[in-house]
């Protein structure tokens, strides 16, 4: 069984071979494609590939429910969820790596809970991320020699669409970088009892910044970007270890009401 789940996108194709291909139907509908299962550097994971594997769901249809239930099911553990996200200030540059510590959230119509009554439930939600995870994906980019920070402030928005300027620069006050698909995946994961960390690569300046936006030199930064996400992986999943000791199943203790 995986205890290892990865959602993320085109960036995580090709770091493993799947074995096998697993439809689960979940009480939330289908997750966005069949769960892959496979070995990174002999660890079993299981993948989903986020948006579907045609890129058929944008952020705001993504289903954020099934695809956490299914790994739960699947008797997935830890999730990694690696996303693009552009930069809300100069020091995250296009092609860093954030280990993201904390979100604001700024999206509106989603599916956000497991918990919609008759059972009631408040997770815990201060510090989100799995520590244990986020040390080992911090230390490991360091010693590949990428650029990487080791916090950060996901500012997560509805999308479609892009920010205007106006919302650039009030984010920009508060977080370090913005993006459309943290929120409700980490919510879900923890109101199961998973670990949830975020492997975050900047592409762009959002548009706080007054330069336009290059498409060509965005695709590179993407495709190397994708480079040092699947190096990251392999390097650092081995690592991860098989007992929990971070806390994050805790949450379940305090949450029913
Ligand atoms: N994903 C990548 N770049 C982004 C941006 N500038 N705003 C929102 N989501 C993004």
């Amino acid at each position: 069984m995986p205890r290892i789940g990865i959602i993320g996108g085109s960036g995580v194709y090709g770091v493993f071979e799947p074995k096998e291909t697993v439809k689960v139907h979940t009480p939330y509908g289908r997750p966005s494609a069949p769960v892959e299962i496979g070995e990174i550097e002999g660890v079993e994971v299981a993948f989903i590939p986020r948006h579907g594997k045609h890129h058929e769901f944008p952020p705001h249809e993504v289903p954020y429910r099934a695809n956490i239930w299914a790994l739960k099911e699947l008797g997935v553990e830890r999730v990694i969820g690696v996303t693009a996200v552009g930069s809300l200030r100069e020091e995250y540059k296009p092609g860093d790596i954030v280990i993201t510590d904390q979100f604001i959230d700024f999206t509106k119509k989603r599916d956000y809970t497991f918990y919609n009554g008759p059972r009631v439930a408040h997770v815990s939600m201060a510090d989100p991320f799995c520590p244990e995870m986020r040390k080992i994906f911090y230390e490991t980019a360091k010693e590949l020699g990428f650029p990487v920070h080791e916090k950060g402030t996901y500012v997560c928005i509805e999308g479609p669409r892009f920010s205007t300027r106006a919302e650039s620069f009030m984010f920009r006050q508060y977080a370090h970088i913005i993006g459309m698909t943290l929120v409700p995946e980490i919510n879900l994961a923890r109101e199961l009892g998973m670990c949830y960390a975020n492997i975050a690569t900047v592409t762009d300046y959002d548009v706080w910044a007054e330069e336009p936006v290059d498409a060509q030199e965005v695709l590179k930064v993407m495709a190397e970007n994708n480079y040092k996400v699947q190096e990251l992986l392999k390097r650092a999943i081995p690592r991860i270890p098989e007992e929990r000791k971070c806390g994050c199943a805790d949450v379940l203790k305090s949450m029913f009401v």
